[in-house]
């Protein structure tokens, strides 16, 4: 079971003000005094850092963050930290602060997000910064790596990719799939089941379907229907089409 965390710049017990009453901040509101961090807040624009907080959190949103990091004083004992993916660390110590980020890899709709068995992408302006985003994470079950600023935006596109873009991807199938007058729960277990395969053996054994098998005819036949139903589908179907080709001749290299 994992310890309350400890501030880096005193190793005293964290005690941490989050700044941003939005879903971030609400839900850390809720999970951090749940596994032992006393929290202040979620506190909103005009409020300011308790003296008794040894860390400040900021949960605004990424062009915010200079802002708000600038509106609190630096004093030593306090850290200030961000939650966002692709901001660095220097929107914060630009202001004069010992600064750290702690980004949860998931995704956090309300105050009910559940952070435990997640990632999250960790950095810090000092080794002690830098201790206290991995103690907050771990804390909150989340997997702690550390992702420095030029890797930032690199880190949070690919789970751009991983998330955002697999629901429109979901959606470019649900369209087409109702020219057939058939729905989105015909398409639920395969798709959780692609990605569990995909999650247990890796994308190239996780392969499946026309592409993978070299049906070529069926392809251009799968095409054809995309250009005749949903013709707004077909650039996004062309290039998955290619990259899927790739993909299905790493997988020829792999196997052999
Ligand atoms: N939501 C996610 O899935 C998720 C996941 C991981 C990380 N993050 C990161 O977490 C951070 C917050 O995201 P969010 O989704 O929680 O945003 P959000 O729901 O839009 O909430 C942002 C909150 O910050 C407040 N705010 C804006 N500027 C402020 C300032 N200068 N001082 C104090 N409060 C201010 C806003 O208040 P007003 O309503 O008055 O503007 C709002 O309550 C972002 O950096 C984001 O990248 C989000």
């Amino acid at each position: 079971m994992e310890t309350s965390p400890t501030s880096g710049a005193d190793q005293g017990p964290c005690r941490c003000a989050l700044i941003g009453a939005g879903r971030v901040g609400s839900a850390l509101a809720r999970a951090l005094p749940a596994v032992g961090v006393a929290v202040h807040g979620p506190l909103g624009r005009e409020a300011t850092v308790p003296a008794e907080a040894t860390v400040a959190l900021l949960c605004v949103p990424d062009a915010e963050i200079a802002r708000a990091a600038a509106a609190i004083t630096p004093r030593p004992g306090l850290l200030v930290g961000h939650c966002s993916g692709a901001t660095g660390l220097t929107a914060l110590t630009g202001a004069g602060h010992e600064a750290f980020s702690l980004h949860p890899l998931m995704t956090v709709a309300g105050p009910d997000a559940v952070f435990a068995g997640a990632g999250a992408a960790v950095d810090g302006s000092t080794d002690a910064a830098l201790a206290t985003a991995r103690e907050l994470a771990r804390t909150l079950g989340l997997r702690p790596v550390r992702i420095r600023d030029e890797d930032r935006v690199a880190y949070h596109a690919a789970a751009s990719i991983a998330s955002n873009f697999l629901v429109t991807l979901q959606d470019a199938a649900e369209r087409l799939l109702a020219t057939a007058d058939a729905d989105r729960e015909l398409l639920v277990p395969l798709v959780r089941a692609t990605v569990e395969n995909w999650a247990a053996h890796g994308p190239e054994r996780a392969l499946t379907g026309p592409i993978a098998r070299g049906d070529v005819a069926t392809v251009a036949a799968q095409r054809d229907a995309v250009a005749d139903r949903t013709p707004e589908l077909l650039a996004l179907f062309d290039a998955l089409a290619d990259a899927t080709r790739s993909l299905a001749d790493r997988r020829t290299v792999v196997t052999g």
